[in-house]
């Protein structure tokens, strides 16, 4: 699968972030093993400590919609508001549920790639349990 192409999902998906407090926008793109690709952005809410971060919305749309195959390979995250923009640290742990191996972001000079060692060392999972 072409990286530009699961980035472009992130992008598209940045477009209909709900922001209105922040006015930060967030789109994620997550491409499972089985090479399904799966959006989300940011969703803001009047009682501020409700907003969900587009990575754990794209989380939980591959959730619903590949339960057979809940296998992150990487997620992509763009934002217009930041350059490059990372998930923060609950989304990570989120990622990692999942077997996330990569994580993907863009800034100037194009897209970087991370392993997810990098992004969360020493995590914990479902297989510490
Ligand atoms: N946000 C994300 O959606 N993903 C990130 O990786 C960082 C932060 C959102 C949460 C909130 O709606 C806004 O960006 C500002 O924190």
């Amino acid at each position: 699968m072409d990286l530009e192409i699961v980035m472009g999902a992130a992008r598209d998906a940045s477009g209909s972030a709900y922001a209105p407090y922040s006015n930060f926008h967030v789109g994620a793109a997550i491409l499972t093993e089985n090479g399904t690709i799966h959006a989300g952005c940011n969703v803001e809410n009047a009682s501020y400590g409700l907003a969900i971060c587009a990575e754990r919305n794209a989380a939980a749309a591959m959730a619903l919609s590949n339960p057979e195959g809940r296998e992150i390979q990487l997620v992509a995250v763009s934002s217009p508001d930041a350059s490059p923009c990372f998930p923060c640290g609950a989304c990570r742990q989120v990622l990692r549920e999942f077997g996330c191996k990569e994580v993907v972001v863009e800034d100037e000079s194009g897209l970087r790639r991370y392993p997810f060692e990098e992004i969360l060392p020493h995590a914990f999972g479902p297989e510490d349990l």
